[in-house]
């Protein structure tokens, strides 16, 4: 039996001498130590076929050449494995001082940042923001504003009509309505939001963005209207730029205004942008018409309002001097990528 264990012995040391593949190593493991038909498990079982009293003797010869032969293949394994990881470095060098790839981070639409901005003034004037459906009835986007039915506004030409009572809202003016259905005076809301109307030229997208702005209390008078806007057109435009107030007509304000501001581009001597006129409409506001109040169940004896829409749009192309409306939607990336330079600053 010594003689046997001393030849297996033998034969190991000699097969895990030569260098050797992964395959190789494995299939000597397998031949050696399988424990179905490996050499030294076969061995083991030989331990039937020895006397009662020598198996002690026997076991302990077995098992002691059994943990050699298992330390002679784990060592030769770790060899194996030092070189295949020393290989594989070699083939994956990591060239550290390669720059890393940038993380491109999105940027604010400037129609956006506008938005955020004018928000931002009227917080400051204790506003809060109430932003309404985009597909309305016609109910809030006419008739509650006081919009005859005859009234041009309802043409089909303008409006998208989704069934005969359903539409998406050429304006952020529901807002109004929904508004002073659902709290009681004092007021001070803005509405932003997305319109729509059928209409496409050089300043016409059939989706743009308004703001509605709407204030009831008691004795509100076209002066706060005057002096919220002036204010406005100071922060969003210059601290120079001077305000005036011309006669328009809305059908849910009464008197209507449309709001003018100083030229930001001549600063009001007279240029191409404000035709030589020196001043450029900016909003259309006023006093809310009794009768929209009324349609809210506010009492017009006790209580008074103002109201304005900005276009936003409108602004944004004033304040960065774009002058074609579809640059801002047509959200090439190389346009938002000049905003992102003036972001940062
Ligand atoms: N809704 C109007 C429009 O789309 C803008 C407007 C004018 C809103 C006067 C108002 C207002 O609240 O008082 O042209």
């Amino acid at each position: 039996m010594n003689e046997k264990i001393e030849q297996l012995r033998k034969n190991i040391k000699e097969a895990l001498s030569v260098k050797l593949t992964r395959e190789e190593f494995k299939k000597l493991r397998e031949q050696y130590l399988s424990t179905k038909a490996g050499e030294i498990p076969n061995l083991m079982k030989e331990m039937r076929n020895v006397p009662k009293e020598d198996r002690p003797q026997f076991g302990k010869i077995i098992n002691e050449f059994k943990n050699w032969a298992e330390q002679e293949f784990a060592e030769v394994d770790a060899a194996i494995k030092k070189e295949e990881l020393a290989k594989a470095n070699e083939s994956e060098t990591v060239d550290i001082t390669m720059p890393a790839r940038k993380n491109e981070t999105g940027s604010l639409h400037p129609t956006t940042i506008v938005k955020q901005e004018i928000i931002k003034i009227f917080a400051g004037l204790g506003f809060d923001v109430f932003e309404g459906p985009e597909i309305e009835t016609d109910y809030y986007n006419f008739t509650a504003l006081n919009v005859p039915s005859d009234h041009p506004a309802r043409a089909e030409q303008d409006t998208f009509y989704i069934t005969e009572n359903i539409l998406l809202r050429t304006q952020t003016s529901p807002g109004q309505i929904r508004t002073m259905e659902a709290v009681k005076p004092p007021i001070k809301v803005l509405s932003p939001g997305r319109v729509f109307r059928s209409d496409y030229d050089a300043t016409h997208s059939p989706m743009f963005h308004q703001m509605e702005g709407l204030v009831v209390d008691k004795n509100i008078s076209v002066c706060d209207l005057y002096g919220m806007l002036d204010l406005f057109a100071k922060e969003m435009f210059s601290s120079e730029a001077k305000t005036r107030l011309r006669p328009s007509y809305f059908p849910f304000t009464e008197p209507s205004v449309e709001v003018d501001v100083t030229c930001c581009e001549c600063g009001g001597s007279g240029c191409r942008l404000c035709k030589g006129t020196g001043w450029i409409e900016v909003l259309g506001g006023g006093i809310v018409n009794r009768k929209v109040l009324e349609n809210c169940g506010i009492d017009p004896e006790e209580y008074s309002g103002l109201a304005f829409g900005i276009g936003i749009d409108r602004i944004t192309m004033l304040k960065y001097g774009i002058n074609n409306i579809h640059i801002l939607f047509e959200n090439d990336i190389r346009t938002l990528r000049q905003f992102k330079q003036q972001n940062i600053g």
